[in-house]
């Protein structure tokens, strides 16, 4: 005869979602394979471009776009705190809208005590009769949001940072040897031919002061450069790039510190123009979190490579929809390892939220399935 439940129980099972249900609300669960997973409360209708950030306090923060849908107006730049310790995503806010433009791409970088966001912003497109469902890349700015309260809860107004229309940001900023920062961007501007990847500069840790550009050369259709350092102290990095092109994962190198690149060489990994980010773990690998088809952004899976990217030794999947139709999208990951060695993922859940997952360690990744 089983023991009466006590009520917390029946509490937890109102609260908890069904089998195939997802609650939208924040709260980190136990998965039965060992991770923690949470599904953001969406401020708004359409949710995509999530980004994940480790504060000083070990907060983590992660900020993406939110809105009516992908280039109208009014889509906002939306930010959440997970206090460190806690399974509870904060409420998100919404930091960054303007009427007649539409904001992408939140980086978020934490500096010592301050936060930096920078998104883009471009005009809105206004009507269902136009052709891009991105509204118009060609006039997009990027422009920063700062936040000295340790913890975001107050940002400044939003000004502008890098004015030259058809910039844009995605991935993780990276410190110089000389702790100048290298933000990762890319010109979105006229026809995917013409689009290409530039590492700005900046030594005076001052968004609003100047940058100074350093080619990515021959990088023609290869955008959203993610930029890791696989080796502390050296001043060699690596850069993937996106692949307007619907091709593969580009892979390029840089002997001295982001100054001068090699012309970029196609990896093994397919990419069909979906977002990528990579980050160096603590072991010194390197993950990389992408959708490894040409076809839709399903599945998206976690790899590691132990030769700076030129081989993917392990690959585990992330997140793949049970249906099969490619009438889902799990993309646009961001990636970061925390000072217990977890791995925090964020990404698109089919633009109805973003998902934040914690994967418990590497050995993780290692175990296939
Ligand atoms: C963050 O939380 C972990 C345990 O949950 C704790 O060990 C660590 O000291 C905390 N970090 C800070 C900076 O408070
Ligand atoms: C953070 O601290 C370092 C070292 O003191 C300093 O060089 C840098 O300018 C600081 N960053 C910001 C944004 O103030
Ligand atoms: C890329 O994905 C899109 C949308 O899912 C699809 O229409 C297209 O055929 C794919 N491209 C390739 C090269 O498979």
């Amino acid at each position: 005869m089983p023991r009466a439940q006590p009520l917390w129980f029946f509490m937890m099972v109102a609260v908890l979602p069904a089998t195939t249900g997802k609650s939208f609300d924040g709260l980190l669960r136990r998965t039965t394979d060992g991770r923690y997973e949470a599904y953001m409360k969406p401020p708004y209708k359409s949710n995509h471009a999530s980004f994940i950030e480790r504060l000083s306090n070990e907060d983590m923060v992660i900020a993406w776009f939110s809105g009516s849908k992908e280039g109208e107006s009014n889509v906002a730049i939306v930010f959440a705190r997970l206090p460190n310790g806690t399974l509870q995503w904060m409420n998100p806010r919404t930091v960054s809208q303007r009427p007649g433009y539409s904001n992408q791409n939140p980086v978020l970088f934490a500096d010592n005590n301050t936060l930096f966001l920078f998104h883009t912003q471009q005009k809105a497109s206004f009507t269902s009769t136009c052709n891009s469902d991105v509204g118009s890349e060609d006039s997009a700015q990027v422009w920063a949001l700062v936040s000295t309260d340790g913890k975001g809860e107050k940002f400044t107004k939003p000004k502008l940072v890098l004015s030259k229309a058809g910039s844009f940001d995605r991935n993780r900023i990276i410190r110089s040897l000389k702790n100048e920062w290298l933000f990762p961007t890319y010109f979105a501007g006229g026809s995917s031919k013409d689009q290409h990847s530039i590492l700005m500069e900046n030594a005076k840790h001052d968004p609003y002061s100047s940058w100074v550009g350093h080619a990515f050369p021959k990088s023609d259709y290869l955008v959203q450069p993610s930029v890791v350092r696989p080796v502390p102290g050296k001043p060699n990095l690596v850069v993937f790039f996106r692949d307007r092109r619907a091709g593969n994962i580009y892979r390029a190198t840089s002997p001295d510190d982001g100054k001068t690149w090699t012309t970029p060489t196609k990896t093994t990994l397919p990419n069909n123009n979906s977002g990528i980010e990579a980050n160096v773990l603590k072991s010194g690998r390197i993950a990389l979190v992408y959708n490894p088809t040409h076809h839709a952004r399903d599945p998206l899976v976690i790899s590691l490579s132990e030769d700076q990217g030129k081989s993917w030794k392990y690959t585990r999947t992330l997140e793949t929809s049970s249906s099969g139709k490619n009438v889902v999208e799990y993309s646009y990951p961001s990636l970061l390892q925390d000072t217990m060695a977890r791995i925090h993922v964020s990404y698109t859940y089919n633009r109805e939220t973003v998902k934040h997952v914690i994967i418990p360690n590497e050995q993780w990744i290692m175990k296939t399935y």
